[in-house]
């Protein structure tokens, strides 16, 4: 069902700690779409280059690595028609210079090394961000069907 597609979304150090966590949920419960799971986690430096694995050729894995290690992050998994997609639409172009205002880079943040948030790019790899992210799997808490909500 094209609902229950799934993205994985991290708020960065900077994020949590300039407390933007709650606006951030706030702008994807807004659209619609459904918190399906959420943590607050001190990534280890090895966790985070797994996570970045695919990054690991570019000259800035280093200092990324640096960056999600330095404080809690919050991991959240969303679903929705369409969220991996809209997802990286609420959240703005990764360079925050060419991140449009409304956005979520667009309104807070001017470096790309201080992005505050990571979203996933396909439905494939949400999928393994998930798997890795949340390896126990996930609670699936809401018995009702609301079917107008994604
Ligand atoms: S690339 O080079 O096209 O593969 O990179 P891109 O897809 O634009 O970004 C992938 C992730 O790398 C982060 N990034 C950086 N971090 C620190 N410093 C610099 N210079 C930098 N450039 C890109 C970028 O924010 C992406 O992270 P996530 O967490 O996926 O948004």
């Amino acid at each position: 069902m094209a609902n229950s597609e799934v993205t994985f979304i991290m708020i960065k150090p900077d994020g949590v700690q300039r407390g933007l966590i709650g606006d951030i949920i706030c702008r994807f419960e807004k659209k619609g779409f459904f918190l399906k799971a959420m943590k607050m986690v001190q990534v280890e430096r090895s966790f985070a280059e797994k996570h970045y694995s695919d990054l690991s050729t570019k000259s800035f894995f280093g200092s990324l690595v640096e960056y999600i290690v330095s404080g809690p992050v919050v991991a959240m998994v969303w679903q929705g028609k369409g969220v991996v997609a809209t997802g990286r639409k609420i959240i703005g172009a990764t360079n925050p210079a060419a991140s449009e205002p409304g956005t979520i880079r667009g309104d807070y943040c001017i470096e790309v090394s201080r992005n505050i948030i990571h979203g996933s790019d396909a439905v494939e790899s949400a999928q393994k961000e998930i798997a890795l992210w949340f390896p126990d799997g996930i609670i699936d808490w809401r018995s009702a069907n609301h079917s107008w909500i994604y």
